[in-house]
């Protein structure tokens, strides 16, 4: 442990820690933005989240600054205040600010820091770099106008899985986040997994989504059914601020009877018809000696990766395990 004060108060921390983490624990609130799950992505570039402390030349990244023996941390000073305000009002005046538009409305740390640290829109007026938009993907969308170049997502994609499709392109002003050589998701080996999304904290990474297609329908008077599958009523009630995990399928299907689709059916009895098949097909394996092991996933992104990056070596090693991807497929095609 290790003695320091925070705003003149004494605490005690775990030696290791950054003040940003240390300061949390004692109960405060440093804005930040790149920094995030407990260093995944530590590269202390976006200055949100500016601090004074003792020992240190000049205010220093909090994310990334280790606390130390008998040190003395300032938050609300002047000094740190004012920078932190100018950080964001730097990233402010090279983001696109359609946050009416938006989907990430409601839900932008962005827009959040913003608000905390009294950051004004237009600060800096001046010139904006180069947008890129890649929409070809069916999975995710990438906007490079809302992107602040956290790092996060590509934090993300090189950890979640080790695939780390993107990475930073260009340089100075003009560097953007992209896949190798600005290429769409769609022509790269991305798995459409979605990891990158959830941890954007901005628009510039978002679901591809379908709605405007479904009120186009709805518009020209189209027989407009809708099919939920067995995980989206587990994950749907989080949106809405239920604990995590809680089921809302009567409510989930009431609500899209009232949008206006004419049928809701459910994928459930299919997906419960799919595991007697496939608990069948183990039993059989395992009493007749078939391939094993037997993997199976309804997940699209883990299908994507197993057919990428393993789909060739599978077929040569073990039959069964392809057999099991196909499978799912199948399921994803229906
Ligand atoms: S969707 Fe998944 S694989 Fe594709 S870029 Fe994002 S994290 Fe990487
Ligand atoms: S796309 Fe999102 S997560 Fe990635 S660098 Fe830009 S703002 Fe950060
Ligand atoms: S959160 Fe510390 S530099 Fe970005």
């Amino acid at each position: 442990m290790v003695n320091i004060k925070i705003e003149g108060i004494d605490y005690q921390v775990q030696e290791g820690m950054t003040i940003l983490e240390a300061a949390k624990a004692c109960g405060y609130e440093i804005p930040s933005l790149c920094a995030f799950n407990h260093g995944e992505c530590n590269q202390g570039s976006c200055r949100v989240c500016l601090v004074e402390a003792t020992g240190a030349r000049g205010l220093v990244a909090s994310c990334v600054y280790p606390v130390a023996e008998g040190m003395e941390v300032r938050i609300s000073s002047p000094k740190a205040l004012e920078a932190r305000r100018r950080s964001v009002e730097l990233l402010l005046s090279n983001h696109n600010q359609s946050c009416q538009q938006c989907d990430k409305n409601g839900q932008c740390d962005l827009l959040h820091v913003a608000q905390l640290t009294g950051a004004r829109e237009g600060a800096f007026a001046g010139a904006h770099s180069e947008t890129h938009i890649d929409r070809l993907a069916p999975g995710l969308v990438r906007d490079t106008s809302k992107c602040i170049l956290c790092g996060r997502c590509i934090e993300r994609c090189k950890n979640a899985h080790g695939i780390g499709i993107l990475g930073f392109e260009n340089r100075g002003f003009n560097t953007f986040v992209a896949p190798a050589e600005n290429r769409s998701f769609a022509d790269s080996p991305c798995i459409q997994c979605g990891q990158c999304v959830s941890v954007c904290p901005t628009g510039a990474l978002m679901e591809h989504s379908e709605i405007d297609k479904i009120d186009e329908a709805f518009r020209q008077g189209k027989h407009v059914i809708a099919q939920a599958a067995p995980a989206v009523r587990a994950a749907l009630g989080e949106e809405f601020g239920y604990p995590i995990g809680t089921p809302v399928t009567g409510k989930m299907v009431a609500a899209m009877r009232r949008l206006g689709f004419e049928r809701v059916y459910d994928v459930n009895f299919g997906a419960d018809l799919t595991i007697m098949e496939e608990g069948t097909e183990l039993l059989h394996r395992l009493t007749e000696g078939g391939t094993l092991p037997m993997i199976t996933s309804c997940s699209p992104g883990w299908i994507n990766y197993a057919e990428y990056f393993y789909g060739d070596a599978a077929w040569n090693r073990s039959e069964g395990y392809l057999r099991g991807v196909r499978h799912a497929l199948c399921r994803e095609e229906v």
